[in-house]
């Protein structure tokens, strides 16, 4: 498995990965209009565009056999602090609990502390399978949070922490 740092001909492999992983992963935790509404918010190759150019956010593509297996994105010394928020990490379905996510993780710690960042951070919904993965990662809860998305959603989530 390698890692391929994704540019904006990357763009179109991110928005097909999403496509598949997000509908699964939400269906059962928020309603249609919502996952619709995010997936613009967050996937729109204008948004993609604002999140690589302006918002310092990396994306990194896990690739094997010439297949792209996932994605995370992370952005270090998030909020000018020596923390790195890791934004979004999906991986397809059908690989999960082969790896990915735990060699996504462990890549950006080791960017994070290259940079000099003594932290990870990421933000996930208080009904997502994901919190077990992330605590099996060294991740805790640290806060919940409740974020006015516009429309009249909401994004319920925790705060989940690593120290590195
Ligand atoms: C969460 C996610 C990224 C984890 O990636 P993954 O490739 O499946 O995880 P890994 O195979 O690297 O798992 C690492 C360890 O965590 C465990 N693990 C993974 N998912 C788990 C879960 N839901 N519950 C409990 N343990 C889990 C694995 O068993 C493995 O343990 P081991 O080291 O003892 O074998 C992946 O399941 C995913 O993409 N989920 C859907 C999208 C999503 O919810 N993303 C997070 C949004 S905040």
């Amino acid at each position: 498995m390698k890692i391929v740092e994704a540019t904006e001909e990357h763009l179109f492999i991110i928005q097909s990965l999403s496509d598949k992983i997000w509908p699964p992963t939400f269906a059962d935790i928020l309603t249609e209009e919502q996952i619709v509404y995010m997936m613009d918010m967050m996937y729109s190759t204008d948004s993609l565009k604002k999140q690589m150019g302006e918002l310092n956010h990396h994306y990194l593509l896990a690739q094997e056999d010439g297949e792209y297996l996932g994605f995370v994105s992370y952005e270090t010394n998030y909020k000018e602090e020596n923390i790195t928020k890791v934004h979004k990490i999906y991986v397809l379905p059908s690989l999960h609990g082969k790896g990915v996510g735990c060699f996504f993780i462990n890549t950006v710690g080791e960017i994070a502390m290259k940079n000099g960042n003594k932290e990870l951070s990421l933000n996930v919904n208080r009904l997502n399978k994901a919190i077990d993965f992330y605590k099996k990662m060294g991740f805790e809860i640290v806060k919940t949070e409740d974020i006015d998305i516009g429309n009249g959603f909401l994004m319920e989530d925790y705060i989940m922490n690593k120290k590195l």
